[in-house]
C-alpha cells in the first residue's frame, strides 16, 4: 500500500507529513520534521492530541471502554491470571510457559529483601509523614544500594533492575505503612505468592500467627493487575522522560512515585474515599452533585472522568465485582460508604451533567473502599497504586531505552514573556 501522507501548508510554508498507522487506534501525524520543514512547532498542553512514542505495551479503546496488555483483554488476565504472569507478559511481551512462570516467581521472590540499611531511611522520615513521602525518598534510594544494576547499557542489569524493583515494592511498601503505625517490620516470607506475602508483611505482628486469608489475597493480586499498566498516562510519562536523560531505573521510578501522588492522577482513590467519607449519608449527595456541576467550585467528584475513557473503565466493573467479594468474605454489611457509593454512581450516571461529558465511574472509584475493607488506611491507597504501577513503568522504561527513535524528551513551548529588553541599573542598587 502507498503511504499516506498529509500536507499542511501556513502563509507559504509547506510540510509534507508522514501518515502513521498502528495495528489499532488512530492514525498519527509525523511531526518531526515539521520545525525544520516550517520553522513552526505544535501547541498541545496536556497532549491531548499527541502520541509521545510507539508502543506494543498496552492499548486502550477509550470510547468503546478496552483495554488490552500485549494483546489480552484486561477482564480475561483480572480473571484467570495472578499478577507476576501479567509482570511477565509487560516485561517480555508473551503469557509465560509453566517453566518459565515458575522461573520468574522464583526470580521475583528472591529479590524481596531489601538491604538491611534501608530500615534506617525509614526511621529519618516523622512516624506521620505520608508513606507516599516516604517511598517517593525509599524508592530513589534504592540506587544507592544496588549499584550493579544501574548501568542502562546493559540488558542483564535493566532485567537485574526491573526484577529488584518489581520485588522490592511490596517490602518498601509494607514497611512504610509498619513505620507509619509503629509496628515493627515484618520480612517477606518466600514460600507465599506475591499477594499473599505482601498482606502479611502489611499486618502481621511478631507476637501472633498470621493466617492469610485466600479470597483477600485474590482481591489483592487482583487490585494488582488491575494497576499495572496504563499506557502513556502522567507517571508513565514522566518515568520515560526521566529515562530519556539516561537516568537509572530506581531515579526513574521514584520520579513516577512522585508524579502518581496527585489527587489528579493516582492520588485519587484515597481522595474518592476521603470524598465518600465526607458525603456521609445518602441524602447529603444532592448537595455534592450540585457543588461538582458548579463552575465557580473547584469540587470535582472524585473517581469519576477520565482523560482517556469516555465510556466505563473496564477496570472500574471488576473492581466494584472485586468490592463486593471482599465486603462478602468479611461479613461487612450495609456499608454506609458502599451505601453512598453505590447511590452517587446511580445518580451520576442519570445526570444529564454527568451524561453529556462523558463523565463514568473510574477504578479509584472502587479501589478504595475494597482497600478500606483490606484494612489499609486511605493514606496507603496511593502507595499500593504506585507498587501495583512499577512493573508497567519498567516495562515501558526499557521498551524506550530499545526504541532506536529514542531520544532525550525535549518539549519545546509558546513564549509569551517580556522581549528582550535592557539591563537599566537602578539607582538604588
Ligand atoms: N466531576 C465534575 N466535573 C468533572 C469531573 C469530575 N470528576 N471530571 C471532569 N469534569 C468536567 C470538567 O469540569 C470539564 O467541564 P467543562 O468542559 O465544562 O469545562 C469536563 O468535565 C472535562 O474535564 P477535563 O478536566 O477537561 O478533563 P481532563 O481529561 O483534563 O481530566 C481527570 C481528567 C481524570 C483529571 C478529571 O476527570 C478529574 O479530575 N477527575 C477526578 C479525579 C479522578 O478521579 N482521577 C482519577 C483518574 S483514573 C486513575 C488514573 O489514571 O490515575
Amino acid at each position: 500500500m502507498p503511504a499516506k501522507n498529509a500536507l499542511v501548508a501556513v502563509d507559504g510554508q509547506s510540510a509534507e507529513l508522514r501518515l502513521r498507522s498502528g495495528t489499532m487506534g488512530p492514525d498519527v501525524l509525523d511531526i518531526g520534521l515539521l520545525y525544520k520543514q516550517t520553522r513552526m512547532f505544535t501547541y498541545d498542553p496536556g497532549f491531548t492530541s499527541t502520541a509521545s512514542c510507539e508502543s506494543k505495551i498496552t492499548y486502550i479503546d477509550g470510547d468503546e471502554g478496552v483495554l488490552l496488555h500485549r494483546g489480552y483483554p484486561i477482564e480475561q488476565l483480572a480473571e484467570h491470571g495472578d499478577f507476576l504472569e501479567v509482570c511477565y507478559l509487560l516485561l517480555y511481551g508473551e503469557l509465560p510457559t509453566a517453566a518459565q512462570k515458575k522461573d520468574f516467581d522464583y526470580r521475583v521472590t528472591h529479590h524481596t529483601m531489601v538491604h538491611e540499611q534501608m530500615s534506617r531511611f525509614f526511621t529519618g522520615f516523622r512516624r506521620d509523614a505520608h508513606p507516599m513521602a516516604v517511598m517517593c525518598g525509599c524508592v530513589g534510594a534504592l540506587s544507592a544500594f544496588y549499584h550493579d544494576s544501574t548501568d542502562i547499557t546493559d540488558p542483564h542489569q535493566r532485567m537485574v533492575a526491573s526484577l529488584r524493583m518489581i520485588a522490592k515494592m511490596p517490602t518498601l511498601a509494607a514497611m512504610a505503612y509498619k513505620y507509619h503505625i509503629g509496628q515493627p517490620f515484618v520480612y517477606p516470607k518466600n514460600d507465599l505468592d506475591y499477594a499473599s506475602n505482601f498482606l502479611r508483611m502489611c499486618f502481621a505482628v511478631p507476637c501472633e500467627e498470621y493466617v492469610v486469608n485466600p479470597v483477600l489475597a485474590r482481591a489483592m493480586d487482583r487490585i494488582f493487575i488491575l494497576h499495572a499498566d496504563h499506557e502513556q498516562n502522567a507517571s508513565t510519562s514522566t518515568v520515560r522522560l526521566a529515562g530519556s536523560s539516561g537516568a537509572n531505573p530506581f531515579a526513574c521510578i521514584a520520579a513516577g512515585i512522585a508524579c502518581l501522588w496527585g489527587p489528579a492522577h493516582g492520588g485519587a482513590n484515597e481522595a474518592a474515599l476521603n470524598m465518600l467519607n465526607e458525603i456521609g449519608t445518602v441524602d447529603h449527595i444532592p448537595e455534592y452533585i450540585a457543588r461538582a456541576k458548579d463552575k465557580n467550585d473547584p469540587f470535582r467528584l472524585m473517581g469519576f472522568g477520565h482523560r482517556v475513557y469516555k465510556n466505563y473503565d473496564p477496570r472500574a466493573k471488576i473492581m466494584q465485582k472485586t468490592t463486593h467479594e471482599v465486603l462478602g468474605e468479611l461479613g461487612i454489611k450495609d456499608d454506609p460508604l458502599l451505601e453512598v457509593a453505590m447511590e452517587l454512581e446511580r445518580i451520576a450516571l442519570t445526570d444529564e451533567y454527568f451524561i453529556e461529558k462523558k463523565l463514568y465511574p473510574n477504578i479509584d472509584f472502587y479501589s478504595g473502599i475494597t482497600l478500606k475493607a483490606l484494612g489499609f488506611p486511605t493514606t496507603m491507597f496511593t502507595v499500593l497504586f504506585a507498587l501495583a504501577r512499577t512493573v508497567g513503568w519498567i516495562a515501558q522504561w526499557n521498551e524506550m531505552i530499545e526504541d532506536p527513535e529514542q531520544r532525550i524528551g525535549r518539549p519545546r513551548q509558546l513564549y509569551v514573556g517580556e522581549p528582550r529588553r535592557e539591563y537599566v541599573r537602578a539607582p538604588h542598587r
